[in-house]
């Protein structure tokens, strides 16, 4: 693992920049190539990755390794493995790779005051973990007596805040398209102040955040795409346009 700062020539309007701004690959440390996690196409394409708005969206196929990276970074700025703020430290079952000792993370000048890391796999372990620390600012009612959605959404409008660090994995998965909407308005907010945000998602909604930066991820490594260029965007808008010619497609002469 390594750190370092953004050059003083980068150190523009410093109180609109997010905390992390570069995330590179030490690949003359790596020994095997050919193995995981280093196999896979985030972390095979992965050169250096910038981030230069406060709000930036990983996506790509399933088994692209979005949540491998993910997870690396979280580690890497001192966020626990399975999930949480920077002062959890639960474990329930070590899963995560050794990518984040492989990592070279640039920052800004700034520390984020806090932070969350949502794994996808594991909130319901993250869950468990504030009810038995017993703190509040989660919110009244236990995380684990609340629906999945209900849940998310409870830690997110109570316990996220700004000038902090958030990287979440599927945010999406709790959530309704209604809650979605909830769920952007507030990132909306906290990244006004000053919180920076590094999501993986498939959701066509999430996505649509005015002023993000997207990664798109293949074989091929990443590419910064618009919105309306990702792929997600594109078969989600022409299957909504003409869901019959999908089905049809799908299921051809077994269509009911
Ligand atoms: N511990 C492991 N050992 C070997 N391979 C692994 C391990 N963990 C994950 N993989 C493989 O690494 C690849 C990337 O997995 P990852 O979960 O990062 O993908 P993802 O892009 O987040 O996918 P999704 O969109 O489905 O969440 C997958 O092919 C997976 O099978
Ligand atoms: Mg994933």
């Amino acid at each position: 693992m390594c750190f370092t700062f953004a050059k003083e020539s980068q150190r523009v309007k410093l109180s609109a920049l997010p905390y992390i701004r570069e995330v590179s690959l030490k690949r003359a440390e790596v020994e095997n190539p050919e193995e995981f996690p280093f196999s896979i196409p985030a972390v095979r394409e992965l050169h250096s990755l910038e981030f230069s708005s406060n709000v930036t969206f990983l996506v790509g196929e399933n088994g692209s390794g979005k949540s491998t990276l993910l997870e690396a970074i979280a580690i890497a700025s001192g966020f626990n493995a399975e999930g949480g703020s920077r002062n959890f430290n639960f474990h329930t079952r070590i899963s995560h790779s050794v990518l984040h000792r492989y990592l070279c993370i640039t920052k800004s000048h700034k520390r984020p005051r806090d932070g969350f890391f949502l794994r996808a796999e594991s909130f319901y372990n993250a869950a468990t973990y504030i009810d038995d620390l017993g703190v509040s600012g989660y919110g009244e009612t236990s995380l684990h007596e609340q629906s999945h959605g209900e849940s998310f959404l409870s830690l997110f409008l109570n316990r996220f805040g700004g000038k902090s660090l958030f990287i979440l994995d599927e945010p999406e998965a709790a959530l309704s398209p209604n809650r979605l909407l909830s769920f952007l308005r507030r990132m909306h907010d906290l990244s006004m102040e000053e919180s920076q945000f590094i999501i993986a998602t498939h959701s066509p909604i999430l996505l649509a955040y005015p002023g993000a930066t997207i990664y798109e991820l293949s074989e091929d490594g990443y590419e910064s795409v618009t919105y309306q260029e990702t792929s997600h965007f594109q078969l989600t808008k022409s299957f909504l346009n003409d869901p019959d010619r999908f089905l049809a497609k799908l299921f051809g002469d077994q269509i009911f």
